[in-house]
């Protein structure tokens, strides 16, 4: 029986693939065991063919131009600090943005699917121990900071983790082990994302990464909008009356995890999907930039932002083009929903040329290629920023809320986070009175972290004991 259900599963899934010309991936089904051959037609299930050979087309025999649009205008963005003009709005939207998460009505989400490759960490990324004294991991410090949201709000968070079937198990496993880092079990959800095939860029073949497994990778923090709704999480929020999500990457172990003022503002203002910006530091910069484009809102990848557009000044001498996006969104859940409705919902697939180890069916042996072989596809999730009739952006500050981990050394490394880490801390502290050594160029001389269970903003600190001074070259845990 599972026999011929193997064998009638063969003949679609050989159909499937030769429309498309990619045959190959079955040239050696006959000497796979029954395991081996039922998880190769699971893997062939698993993908989108027809968009795959459309993509074939598009993206790897040939490299999209981008076309950027005629019309192309700086956002205007709610500042950090407001003026008299919106202090009134701020208060509003933070007593909002409280009130929502206080009723249950804001959930937590973590793209967490990637492979971060660039870090050299052997385990997913979440598990990178991030903070400066107690090393706790990256999920540890959004628990923890979820923790701190709950008491102050008196309220139980739901909290969803995208995976990828790379990393899932791991994951899993790393939450058990640490026991939801004190959250409970059943507020925690993982769920795995999509995965598309990378394709050899000279001959446009599926890439095999042994003869019964294609190499596959995920496709883009874009395919969280689908991956909530395929998972059930987005069910599972209406259930829960969920209204908003608050996005976050897995890599910043500054960001706010839930920020009631960014969440009241985006409320305020009905929007379906809003961001967090920082203005760019300089030109160069390798954030993506917000831009209007026929009254909406979409993110311009820094590659494809001609110089001369990101060079512009404004009279001040400010950046023309300078709201950069930090991958930090409020989403509404029924914008989720309605993009998941029906037809479903296409985001543009962006090209990358990476080096992926494979089988050489030929040969037989195993390459790992010293430069680029394969051509990957993804989505982004601020791709889908033109889809909103309202979005808005909101400014944060690079100390407060940007130490991401994403190399192993220089610009965004764990060194740069953990000094971010620590200045943000020892400014926490002076504001409340405390004095921090520092060096002549400003430099805290000390190793301090506050725990996001003792304080998420400088108000929580507040009430904490806190000493008069610290002492050049101590750590001080609070
Ligand atoms: C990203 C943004 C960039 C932004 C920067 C801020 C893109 C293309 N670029 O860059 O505009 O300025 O963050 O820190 O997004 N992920 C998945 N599944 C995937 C791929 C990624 O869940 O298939 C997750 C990762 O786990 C990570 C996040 O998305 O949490 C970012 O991924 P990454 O590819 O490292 O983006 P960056 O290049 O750092």
């Amino acid at each position: 029986m599972a026999q011929a259900t193997r064998s009638n599963r063969y003949v679609g899934a050989s159909q499937r693939l030769e429309a498309v010309g990619q045959e190959h991936i079955l040239r050696f089904y006959e000497a796979l065991s029954p395991a081996e051959q039922t998880a190769l037609l699971d893997q062939v299930q698993s993908v989108d063919w027809q968009e795959v050979g459309r993509l074939i087309q598009t993206h790897v025999k040939r490299v999209p131009t981008v076309e950027l649009p005629q019309r192309l205008e700086p956002p205007a963005y709610y500042p950090y600090r407001p003026g008299p003009e919106l202090a009134e709005k701020y208060e509003q939207a933070r007593r909002l943005g409280e009130r929502l998460i206080s009723e249950g009505r804001v959930a937590a989400f973590t793209v967490a699917g990637g492979q971060g490759t660039r870090l050299g960490w052997d385990a997913p990324k979440g598990t990178f121990p991030a903070t400066p004294i107690r090393n706790t991991p990256l999920f540890g410090v959004f628990a923890e900071y979820l923790r701190k949201v709950q008491s102050k709000y008196r309220v139980r968070i739901p909290w969803y983790v995208m995976t990828s079937p790379l990393n899932d198990a791991a994951t899993r496993a790393f939450f058990q082990e640490h026991r939801y880092f004190g959250l409970e079990p059943d507020q925690v959800m993982l769920f795995p994302q999509g995965m598309m095939p990378a394709i050899d860029r000279q001959t446009a073949k599926v890439l095999m990464e042994d003869r019964g497994r294609m190499a596959l990778s995920p496709n883009g923090h874009g395919g969280s909008l689908k991956a909530l709704h395929d998972s059930g999480a987005l069910a599972d929020m209406r259930q829960r009356g969920v209204e908003h999500i608050s996005y976050i990457q897995v890599d910043n172990p500054c960001v706010k995890v839930i920020d009631p003022l960014f969440i009241g503002l985006h409320a305020l203002d009905e929007a379906q999907m809003s961001s967090k910006m920082l203005p760019k530091a300089y030109p160069e910069e390798k954030l993506g930039v917000f831009c209007k484009v026929d009254g909406r809102i979409a993110v311009i990848e820094y590659s494809d932002l001609p110089q001369e557009l990101a060079q512009q000044r404004e009279a001040g001498g400010q950046l023309r083009f300078r709201a950069g996006s930090i991958a930090i969104h409020a989403i509404r859940v029924d914008f989720v929903e309605s993009l998941n409705a029906g037809e479903g919902f296409r985001l543009p697939f962006h090209r990358a040329e990476k080096k992926v180890p494979y089988l050489d069916l030929e040969t037989g042996r195993r390459v790992e290629p010293a430069s680029p072989n394969a051509v990957k596809l993804e989505t982004f999730v601020f791709d889908a920023l033109p889809l909103c009739n309202v979005s808005i952006i909101y400014e944060t500050d690079r100390v407060e809320e940007f130490a991401p981990i994403k190399n192993a050394e220089g610009v965004d490394s764990p060194q740069t986070s953990r000094d971010l880490q620590v200045e943000r801390a020892a400014r926490w502290l002076e504001a409340s009175g405390v004095r921090v050594p520092r060096d002549a160029e400003g430099k805290v001389q000390a190793t301090i972290e506050i725990q996001p269970t003792t304080a998420i903003e400088p108000a929580d600190l507040q009430g904490v004991k806190l000493p008069a001074q610290i002492e050049p070259g101590s750590q001080v845990l609070l």
